[in-house]
């Protein structure tokens, strides 16, 4: 098997709807062209829809991983341990339905995969920091996973002060920034966008693996056509 802690990835960005799942597609899609098996991870994710076919409760984001992944349909348990009802934050999400986010099981089932499978990219939830109850947070998961981080920053404005909050949230962690992506989840004036990614690059010193416009046909052979993930392998 490949190194393990080289392949794994923790996928954060500096909101919530930021293409923290397009982007991990597109990774998983060229792990998956190069034959490395791979395996998309959400441990947690909030909204749950009805398959009206087989009367099983699905997440967008999880199906997306799953299908430009290896996995397995009878891991989904493991690939997403917590499917929450209502797409609101998972401390309420969770409260809601009485269940309290266990980190210890997301490691448990996060080790299993890693037996499964040479590669795990691991979609975080919202931003960096994100509350799960009162004694714990999407850093802690982070911080206890211990994978190289990949940010995604969509370059809009007051992106510069969300994605350094990050990196200094990342670094206190003792995590290590990888990568990040700049991404246009909406039209912005090219020529601020064009500062912005300047701007980034100089105080974020890490590679940046690429930046996608705002697409109007969304598709991942599109995004992948803008990303770069040569210095990951
Ligand atoms: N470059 C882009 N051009 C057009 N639409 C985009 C772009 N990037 C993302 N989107 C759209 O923005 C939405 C959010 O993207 P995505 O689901 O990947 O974000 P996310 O960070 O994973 O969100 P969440 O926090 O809910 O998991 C999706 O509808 C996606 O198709
Ligand atoms: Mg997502």
């Amino acid at each position: 098997m490949i190194n393990k802690n080289f392949l794994h990835y923790f996928i954060t960005g500096t909101n919530t709807n930021i293409g923290k799942t397009i982007i991990s597609c597109a990774l998983l899609s060229e792990f998956k062209k190069r034959g490395i098996s791979c395996i998309g991870m959400k441990p947690i994710a909030s909204g749950a829809y009805l398959n009206n076919k087989n009367k099983i409760w699905f997440n967008e984001d999880v199906n997306l991983l799953n299908k430009y992944s290896n996995s397995l349909y009878e891991f989904t348990k493991l690939i997403n341990p917590y499917l929450f009802k209502y797409p609101i934050s998972p401390y309420t999400s969770s409260n809601l339905e009485n269940r309290i986010i266990n980190t210890s099981h997301i490691i448990n089932c996060y080790n299993y995969l890693s037996n499964l499978t040479d590669v795990i990219i691991l979609e975080g939830i919202g931003g960096f920091s994100v509350p799960f109850h009162d004694n714990e947070n999407s850093a802690d998961l982070a911080e206890k996973l211990g994978l190289p981080i990949i940010l995604v920053i969509d370059l809009k404005i007051g992106c510069i002060n969300n994605a350094l909050l990050s990196l200094e949230a990342i670094n206190s962690r003792g995590l290590k920034l990888i990568g990040w992506v700049a991404n246009h989840t909406q039209i912005v004036d090219t020529l601020f966008a064009n500062e912005n990614y300047i701007e980034l690059t100089k105080y974020l010193n890490v590679t940046p693996l690429g930046r996608i416009p705002y697409l109007y046909n969304l598709n991942i052979n599109l995004i992948s056509h803008y990303l770069d993930f040569s210095s990951l392998f």
